[in-house]
């Protein structure tokens, strides 16, 4: 069997690579989010609030009998309250960082923790953004925790490269990782993108006219690029990269 464990499954992105999985009997997914809409065989949820950080190391990785694949996709995300830094609440802040970056370096730890004798393909994937790489005033936060998230996944792989047992020679010894951009897709968060305010937020328009002009990408398609994507683990040679360059 394959395991899946999943943040963000209960709607969006999230929810579609639950899904797309969950077509393939030999796939198992463990969601965790603070909602359910998954009701599978297949599937267990785990009710997680990410931004509580005594519930996120708390929350334990199982030892599955002799798996083909264990994989953790660090997908849940928020962009927060979209408002110059300046005019944020100092909660605000550290809730925001808990869940784009401080509970996926968690999970990520305790992960690699839990596998680190698993004879299997073992894969970190997290979900970043192009706006870990261009600042969008209004996104602070979210900017600088996925540009967090690229480098912490960098510093990741680099530490499994200095393994003995490289993960390119034998993906059944060390663990891969990815920060993998999805590209603008229609989910509740492009939803609340459009409904930030003109005055704390230029790009407003833009984002209203990605939605009118047909623009956004289908979560359904989005996430069959990414398992696509995948499937030829050994051909990906970076880390930080956006599924739109592997189209
Ligand atoms: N949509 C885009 O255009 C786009 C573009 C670039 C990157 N991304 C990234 O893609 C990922 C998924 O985004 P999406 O568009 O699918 O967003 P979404 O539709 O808003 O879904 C977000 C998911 O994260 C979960 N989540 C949010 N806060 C949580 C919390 N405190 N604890 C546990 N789970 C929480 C939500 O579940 P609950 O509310 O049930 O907890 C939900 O399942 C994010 O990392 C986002 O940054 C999206």
């Amino acid at each position: 069997m394959n395991y899946y464990y999943i943040t963000g499954t209960s709607r969006g992105i999230g929810k579609a690579f639950a899904e797309h999985l969950l077509e393939n009997p030999t796939n198992y997914v463990i969601g965790m989010s603070r909602q359910c809409s998954i009701e599978h065989p297949n599937y267990r949820h785990f009710y997680l609030d990410l931004t509580d950080v005594n519930a996120v190391t708390d929350f334990k990785f199982e030892l599955h009998a002799h798996p083909e694949k264990v994989y953790l996709i660090n997908n849940a995300g928020s962009l927060g309250f979209i408002k110059p830094i300046g005019k944020l609440e100092p909660f605000t802040i550290i809730k925001n960082y808990t869940l784009n970056l401080i509970a996926p370096s968690l999970l990520t730890n305790a992960f690699i923790k839990t596998y680190n004798t698993t004879d299997a393909e073992k894969v970190i994937v997290n979900i970043s953004s192009g706006a870990a790489r261009t600042p969008i005033d209004g996104w602070a936060l979210y900017c600088s925790s996925k540009a967090g998230l690229d480098m912490f996944s960098r510093v990741v792989d680099a530490e499994q490269k200095v393994r003995a047992d490289h993960p390119l020679e034998n993906i059944h010894k060390g663990f891969r990782i990815f920060s993998i951009a999805p590209g603008v897709v229609d989910t509740t968060m492009q939803e609340e993108i459009r409904s930030a305010s003109k005055e704390d937020f230029s790009r407003l328009e833009d984002f209203i006219a990605y939605n009118t002009n047909h623009q956004l990408g289908n979560p359904k398609t989005i996430s069959e690029k990414y398992f696509r994507l995948l499937s030829k683990i050994n051909a990906i040679n970076e880390v930080s990269i956006a599924i739109k360059d592997y189209d």
